[in-house]
């Protein structure tokens, strides 16, 4: 199982979007078995599938309750291929828990416990918290590869030399992690993100999905119609989320 974090320190940047059409490409259009993991207190990515509820057991019980099993926690979407462990406000508590208990290790929970769904799953996408904190990492510590997504304005950089410096950092646990580089997601064609786009591309930085996420009020729809895209009527978003994927398949 192939585990991806999709992470930005930054809020707004269709990182629950991106997770969700990501994990269901890879469903829909190359037969895997996905579980996407909701790893943001707010829990959009539950509340899309309406699998969100405030006494649900998810990733803050699999984080703190000792001999938990992961298959507990585990929901079936309304898609065949797609399960989720959804988040709730409970990460809050979780975050603080799992520094208090220093009786077992920290930082390695997740991976521990996705050890055992290797043969379950063909990809495993975690939709992170716009932070750095206990869960976060130990999200990038149970991870493979990581995927930034980014909006093209003044402050697309915010932060992301902070995911870079904590990456390495995380490698003192998991020397497998690879920043598999950022992409633009919301693209739109006027001159801010065509002179921002044309510098990202320019600029060596930090590595570059060549495909472009466009933005277009489908979107905003599938949160209302609670479908990923390709399960929605036919959007640029949705071929280009294909195309996203294709891209980092063939790598
Ligand atoms: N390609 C797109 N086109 C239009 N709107 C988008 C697109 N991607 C995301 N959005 C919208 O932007 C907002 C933020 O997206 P979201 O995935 O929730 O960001 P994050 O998880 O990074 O906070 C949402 O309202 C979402 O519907
Ligand atoms: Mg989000």
């Amino acid at each position: 199982m192939k585990i991806i974090s999709i992470i930005n320190l930054k809020g707004g940047v269709a990182k629950t979007i991106s997770s969700i059409n990501i994990a269901y490409t890879l469903v829909k259009e190359h037969g895997k078995k996905v579980l996407l993991i909701d790893n943001d207190k707010q829990g959009n990515t539950s509340k899309f599938f309406r699998l969100h509820g405030d006494n649900n057991d998810g990733i803050a019980e699999l984080l703190t309750v000792r001999d938990l099993d992961i298959k507990d926690v585990i929901q079936q979407t309304q898609y065949e291929g797609l399960d989720i462990i959804t988040a709730n406000m409970n990460l809050l508590r979780a975050n603080k828990e799992i520094l208090l208990d220093v009786s077992r290790a920290q930082q390695t929970r997740l991976r521990k416990a996705l050890a055992q769904l290797d043969d379950e799953y063909d990809y495993c996408i975690i939709d992170n918290a716009p932070d750095i904190n206990m869960t976060v990492i130990n999200a990038l510590v149970a991870s493979d590869d990581v995927l930034v997504p980014i909006k093209v304005d003044q402050f697309t950089f915010d932060g992301l030399k902070q995911l870079v410096d904590q990456i390495e950092d995380v490698r003192e646990f998991n020397d497998n992690l690879t920043f598999r580089g950022c992409f633009i997601t919301m693209f739109q064609k006027n001159s801010v993100n065509k002179q921002g786009s044309e510098y990202l591309f320019s600029s060596t930085d930090y590595p570059l999905f060549h495909t472009k996420i466009r933005k277009t009020v489908k979107v905003d729809e599938t949160t209302f119609a609670g479908k990923p895209l390709l399960d929605y009527k036919k959007s640029t978003a949705g071929q280009d989320y294909r195309e996203l994927v294709n891209e980092y398949l063939n790598m």
